[in-house]
């Protein structure tokens, strides 16, 4: 599985070496049910990693529960994990199963697990031993097969010493940790997460897109972001909703983030990261991933209308048993969750009405053609993996077929 196409499913924005290292483990431990612990400060995006790791692995088809341990009360969290009898206490006025029952075979994120009463990490530690757990009020024990993935942005080892954390459950836990890097760490991706948010918030709210001016974003670059990607992600927002100003100065920035580093600007901005695809091109593989998420909807409602005995005109149904057959052949029918592939270039499917909105964000000097960067970059793809077209396929997060289609459509 290469890690291009795990990061256009799962929305994953960015290119350093630490992040792709992180997902590069996730998926050699997905196959396997070895427990993982994934560590990282606040915002740095622990969260999709248990996803990725339950989707690609042989229990996808089972459920997968997110847990927040921090936000369960102490004295309710033991049942709501593993389940209660009738009258167990008060107001347990009949039996219920607890996530460990109902995630059998699946997959659950323990997220905070620092947070984890004492008493409560005694019975995960049995669980996560033998298999067996107690429901609350019962002396029964029972059974369950569930992979355990877990969360911290806390200092585990501080808390082993401050007795808050078994050092035994620790040992357990963490077979593999997974760590996330600081968005300090990685640079080179601030800028493109700020695009990328930039033109979700357009959307959502839609407005155009904002954009920085040179000066601001070295700012961006040089700030520490302590609340990582959720405070970049929060800043974009409300300077997205709020300011009428599309391009955002030095002093605009200032009101939003106060203590910014102002000094050493302007420099010089490393636009491109590595040899690889530059960042625009990875703008366009968004816009693509959009086109895709309206392909999908065009199909939902014309498959309602359908459903609902809706007259369809000829045209209409014509065209639902096209992108019906397209998708199955893309999507490979029953996946529980489909990668995102980009769609085949069809006069039916909506594309992007009009382009040029995303001129501030892309900052695009040349042709602003979705078609014609679309030519450019399967000739870079096939360029990159010397005419390989499967390869480049893959790259590029469609499918080989898609892939041929398009070299002919476009005589590359
Ligand atoms: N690489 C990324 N690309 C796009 N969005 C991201 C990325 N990493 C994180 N995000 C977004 O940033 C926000 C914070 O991520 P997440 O909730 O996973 O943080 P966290 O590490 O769990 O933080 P905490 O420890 O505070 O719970 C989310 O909205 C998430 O979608
Ligand atoms: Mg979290």
């Amino acid at each position: 599985m290469d890690i291009q196409s795990v990061k256009l499913r799962f929305g994953i924005i960015g290119n350093s070496e630490k992040l792709e290292r992180a997902i590069q483990t996730s998926l050699r431990v997905a196959p396997t049910d070895i427990s993982v612990l994934v560590r990282g400060e606040s915002g740095t995006g622990k969260e999709v990693i248990p996803k990725i790791i339950h989707n690609y692995g042989h229990r996808k088809h089972k459920r997968y529960i997110a847990v927040n341990c921090g936000a369960l009360p102490e004295g309710t969290i033991d049942s709501e994990l593993f389940g209660h009898e009738k009258g167990a206490f008060t107001g347990a006025n009949s039996a219920r199963k607890g996530y460990f029952e109902e995630a059998d075979g699946g997959t659950i994120f323990l997220d905070e697990v620092a947070e984890m009463p004492l008493q409560t990490q005694v019975r995960l530690l049995r669980v996560l031993e033998t298999g067996e757990f107690i429901r609350v009020g019962s002396s029964k024990t029972l059974k369950t097969d569930v992979r355990i993935v877990a969360a911290t942005n806390k200092d585990l080892e501080e808390e082993i010493q401050k007795e808050k954390f078994r050092e035994d459950l620790y040992y357990r836990l963490s077979t593999v940790t997974i760590q996330l890097p600081p968005l300090r760490e990685r640079k080179e991706d601030i800028l493109l997460l700020f695009r990328k948010f930039a033109v979700d918030f357009s959307e959502k709210y839609n407005m155009p897109i904002i954009s920085l001016t040179d000066e601001s974003m070295q700012m961006m670059i040089n700030h520490s972001w302590q609340g990582n990607i959720r405070q970049l992600k929060n800043i974009t927002e409300q300077i997205s909703i709020i300011e009428k100003e599309r391009l955002i100065t030095k002093d605009l920035l200032l009101k939003y983030v106060p203590n910014i580093d102002t000094k050493n600007l302007p420099a010089i901005i490393n636009k491109h990261s590595g040899n690889d695809f530059s960042e625009r091109d990875i703008l366009y593989k968004v816009l693509f991933e959009m086109k895709n998420d309206l392909f999908h909807l065009k199909s939902l409602v014309l498959d309602i209308q359908g459903k609902n005995g809706v007259n369809m005109s000829a045209d209409n149904a014509a065209y639902l048993q096209q992108i019906q057959s397209e998708g199955q052949t893309q999507w490979g029918g029953n996946e529980s969750m489909a990668p995102i592939n980009v769609p085949a270039s069809n006069n039916n499917i909506v594309s992007i009405s009009s382009p040029s909105e995303y001129h501030d964000s892309v900052e695009v000097e040349e042709s602003l053609s979705l078609e014609e960067n679309e030519k450019q970059l399967i000739k870079k793809a096939l360029k990159k993996h010397r005419d390989k077209r499967k390869l480049a396929a893959n790259d590029l997060g469609i499918s080989e077929r898609t892939l041929y289609r398009k070299i002919k459509e476009y005589d590359i």
